[in-house]
């Protein structure tokens, strides 16, 4: 089902976004296509965006009934959300509990080392550039952000790992990582905003130890293991245990 939208405002590697009749909402359809390692690795998988928008759907359902600000309204069909428009920042907020992917390649910690505090990372949004990783000076220089937006960024961030990970926990899913994105909407306030789903987060089945057939995200495309969407469709499953349904925009 497609609802009644306006024009194409813009298109992502994994979303578009429309206009609505109302000015303080957009819609955002989640596309089936996938991509991975800046969009190098492309591929069009049948089912994910309405997987990963009911995922994301009732993870900031979870994080509004928390108090934490996102960006979303509703679902207005399977693979359609309602959205408060904003202004993205630029910055991939990557929030860690368990090292691995980029971390261990870039230094010597070992994979599946616990970091506790949860290591955080900004990361410039630019896939002509590949996202790379901000130091403080970096970060002064580009004036993305100032100070004090720099740790209301991060206090939200950490407050969004802080329910996720119990969350995920309940369901025996371990977070191992994850990206946010983050916007400002029309009053100025800080929001999460994009999708939070198995493309944007490392969850670890922990009712299975085997290395491989534990990982129920992305990485499952990135190292061509196969069954990405059985697992993503897991993790819907569990989700869905807990939070059947949520609510719908008119
Ligand atoms: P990384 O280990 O490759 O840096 O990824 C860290 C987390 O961020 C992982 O959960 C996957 C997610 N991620 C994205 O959502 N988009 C990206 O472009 C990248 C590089 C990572
Ligand atoms: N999101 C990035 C891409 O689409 C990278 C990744 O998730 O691996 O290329």
């Amino acid at each position: 089902m497609t609802p009644d939208h306006g024009e194409l405002l813009y298109e992502g590697k994994a979303k578009r976004v429309f206009a609505s009749d109302q000015r303080d909402r957009v819609l955002v359809e989640f596309k089936n296509d996938a991509t991975a390692f800046n969009a190098l690795k492309r591929a069009e998988l049948d089912d994910k965006g309405r997987l990963n928008c009911q995922i994301s759907a009732r993870l900031f359902e979870m994080l509004e009934r928390n108090g934490v600000p996102t960006h979303y309204l509703g679902l207005a069909g399977e693979t359609w959300m309602v959205v408060q428009p904003v202004k993205v920042i630029p910055i991939e907020v990557v929030i860690r509990n368990v090292a691995t992917g980029s971390l261990c390649k870039q230094t010597p910690i070992p994979a599946g080392t616990e970091l506790s505090p949860p290591l955080l990372d900004l990361y410039y949004k630019d896939d002509s550039l590949g996202d790379p990783l901000l130091t403080e000076s970096r970060l002064e220089l580009l004036g993305l952000i100032n100070p004090e937006q720099r740790l209301e960024i991060e206090q939200l961030a950490r407050s969004v790992n802080g329910w996720l990970l119990p969350f995920f926990e309940s369901l025996d899913l371990l977070l191992v990582d994850f990206k946010l994105e983050l916007g400002v909407n029309s009053s100025g306030k800080l929001l999460v905003a994009d999708e939070i789903s198995p493309d944007t987060c490392r969850l670890w089945d922990q009712r299975n130890s085997d290395p491989k057939a534990r990982i129920l995200d992305k990485d499952r495309f990135r190292q061509d293991l196969g069954g990405v969407i059985e697992a993503y469709g897991e993790i819907l499953k569990r989700v869905q245990g807990v939070c059947a349904n949520p609510y719908n925009c008119k």
